[in-house]
């Protein structure tokens, strides 16, 4: 049986992944200091005994035992990373130190949730995991952005320098139920709006592109990350490549929540991507994995547990 610490297990993502991890058998320990995180999302696993969640920040050291560390801390929307930038850097970077010399001393297996923000304002569409990127470095999303990118950097030295196992994954924006419902995300902020019949606000003409991810799928895919051939380090990336504007979001949720909501333009906020879209030839090849969840099924899903949390 694998012992399992999931950093950022209290998130959106981390919940789910320790949830599957606990179904496959394994003993999951969460580390999260519930920044965005929330135990609510984890209350149902309390009474498990192969679960356990400790309140810690990952810009301090820790030091427990384990086989595995998914290493998912960090705020993943800009509204909470730009809230405090210098604590999302440590969190990214120290966090990573944090994790990797802990991996290091335990000879653990360690995976990072990096992010297709990595690509920054990409000139090349979509986007493999050859791209280098095109990054500000001094804006407002730098935090986050270089953040990951130094955190990925020392994935990678630690791999080269002391052979660890390392495991990266570059996600592109997921979805589901347990988003925060005032994570300013896409999707969770045009079905709250939806649902309180609020006007829906899009940024630009709402002609960028996204695509979107199910958690389920995105789950699985860590899963078999983890699993896979210890010589295949990634980075990897996982996301869904259907790829729609903002408008047809917009329009399919209204759809969907049966809304009366007016759309609403507002400015373009400063370094927001044109287009995200991910190649996953890749993850195709080496995981086996493509996504499976239609956007229309996943939208459901997350609708009605945004019924639930608004009631
Ligand atoms: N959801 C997405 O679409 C997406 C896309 C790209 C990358 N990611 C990455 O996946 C990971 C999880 O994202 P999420 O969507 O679940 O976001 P989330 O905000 O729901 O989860 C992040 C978790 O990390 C915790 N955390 C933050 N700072 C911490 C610290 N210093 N110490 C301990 N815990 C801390 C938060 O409390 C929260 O529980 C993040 O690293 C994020 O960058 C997510």
């Amino acid at each position: 049986m694998d012992r399992v610490l999931v950093t950022g297990g209290a998130g959106f993502l981390g919940s789910h992944l320790c949830e599957r991890l606990i179904k496959d058998g394994c003993d999951v320990l969460s580390v999260d200091n519930y920044f965005t995180g929330r135990k609510e999302n984890i209350e149902h696993l309390f009474g498990n005994p192969r679960f356990e969640a400790l309140r810690h920040d990952v810009t301090f050291p820790l030091y427990v035992e384990v086989d595995q560390i998914f290493n998912l801390a960090c705020p993943a929307s800009p509204v909470h990373y730009q809230f405090d930038p210098v604590q999302t850097t440590k969190t990214s970077v120290h966090g990573a130190i944090n994790m990797l010399g802990l991996a290091k001393r335990i000879r653990a297996r360690v995976f990072q949730a990096s992010t297709s923000e990595v690509y920054g304002d990409p000139e090349v569409h979509p986007q493999p995991e050859s791209y280098w990127g095109k990054v500000n470095p001094v804006g407002i999303r730098s935090c986050y952005d270089e953040g990951k990118r130094c955190a990925e950097t020392l994935f990678f030295d630690y791999w080269r320098q002391h052979q660890l196992e390392i495991k990266v994954v570059r996600i592109f924006n997921t979805y589901g139920p347990r988003m925060h419902p005032n994570d300013g995300r896409v999707v969770s902020n045009f079905i709250v709006q939806a649902l309180k019949g609020e006007e829906i606000t899009i940024y630009g003409r709402g002609e960028q592109t996204r695509s979107f991810c199910y958690v389920d799928d995105l789950i699985e895919a860590f899963v078999r990350m983890m699993r896979s051939d210890k010589d295949f380090t990634g980075p990897v990336n996982i996301g869904n490549p259907a790829e729609f504007t903002i408008l047809e979001l917009a329009e399919k949720i209204l759809n969907l929540t049966h809304s009366k909501s007016k759309l609403r333009f507002l400015d373009l906020p400063s370094d927001d991507p044109k287009q995200r879209q991910p190649n996953i030839e890749l993850a195709k090849d080496k995981l086996g994995w493509t996504p499976k969840v239609a956007l229309e099924d996943g939208l459901k899903e997350t609708i009605a547990y945004f019924k639930k949390v608004i009631a």
